[in-house]
C-alpha cells in the first residue's frame, strides 16, 4: 500500500501544531465529508474577527453526492484546477458581502472574508479534512451559474475540502505539485522592527 504523504510545515519556531499541519491537498479520498461536520466548518468561519463585527462572508457549497449542484460549482473551475477537484468531498465558493447590513461599503469585507476561510481552514484540519482554496475560476460564469448580483457580492475563492488520499492517484502535474515541499520566506523578508 502506498503511503499518504503530509506536508507539514517545518519550522524554526514553536508554531500551532494545527497551522503546521494545514496545507492545500489536491488527492482527497473517497469519504464523504458529513453535513454536520461540515456546518461545525462554516460555524468555525463564523468565528472569525471582521471589521464592525459586519461578517461579510457568503459560502455557497455542494457535497459530491449533490451531483448536479457539485458539477455546476465544478465547472465554474478553471482547467487547471478542475482534474483534481472533481473527488473533492465538498466545493464550495467563497463570496464577500460588499455592503454592512446598514448599506455602507465595507472597504475590508475581503480581508474579512479570507480571515474567515483561514479559520475555517484550521478547523477542519483539526478534525483531518483538508482545505485547498482556490482562485482559479471564471468569474463570469460563476456569477451566472450561481446568479450573483455584483452589486452585492463577489465570489473571491473556491475552497475544495476533503479527507486526503495518496499522491499517486493524481495526474501530472499535480502529482509532483502534491509531493513538492511547502517553503515560506524568512521573517526577514517580511516583517521590519522599526
Ligand atoms: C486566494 C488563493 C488562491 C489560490 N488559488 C489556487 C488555485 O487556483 N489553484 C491551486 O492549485 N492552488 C491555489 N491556491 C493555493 C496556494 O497555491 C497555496 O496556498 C500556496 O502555494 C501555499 O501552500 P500551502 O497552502 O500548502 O501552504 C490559492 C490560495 C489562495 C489563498
Amino acid at each position: 500500500m502506498e503511503s499518504i504523504n503530509i506536508k507539514k510545515a517545518t519550522t524554526d519556531h514553536p508554531i500551532h501544531e494545527l497551522i503546521c499541519s494545514r496545507w492545500s491537498a489536491r488527492s482527497f479520498s473517497e469519504k464523504a465529508i458529513w453535513q454536520e461536520d461540515l456546518e461545525t466548518l462554516l460555524a468555525a468561519a463564523s468565528w472569525a474577527f471582521s471589521a464592525n463585527n459586519g461578517q461579510p462572508w457568503r459560502y455557497v457549497y455542494a457535497h459530491h453526492s449533490d451531483t448536479e449542484a457539485f458539477q455546476k460549482i465544478w465547472s465554474c473551475l478553471m482547467p487547471g484546477n478542475q482534474p483534481w477537484c472533481a473527488n473533492a468531498a465538498v466545493l464550495m465558493v467563497s463570496l464577500m458581502r460588499k455592503q454592512f447590513d446598514n448599506g455602507k461599503p465595507n472597504a475590508t469585507a475581503m480581508h474579512d472574508l479570507g480571515a474567515a476561510n483561514a479559520t475555517l481552514m484550521l478547523q477542519a484540519i483539526s478534525m483531518s479534512i483538508y482545505g485547498h482554496p482556490m482562485a482559479g475560476f471564471d468569474r463570469e460564469k460563476t456569477i451566472e451559474a450561481l446568479g450573483l448580483d455584483t452589486d452585492l457580492v463577489e465570489p473571491v475563492a473556491f475552497i475544495a475540502l476533503g479527507y486526503l488520499d495518496e499522491a499517486d492517484k493524481l495526474e501530472e502535474p499535480f502529482k509532483t505539485r502534491e509531493l513538492t515541499p511547502r517553503t515560506r520566506k524568512s521573517l526577514g523578508e517580511f516583517t521590519e522592527r522599526l
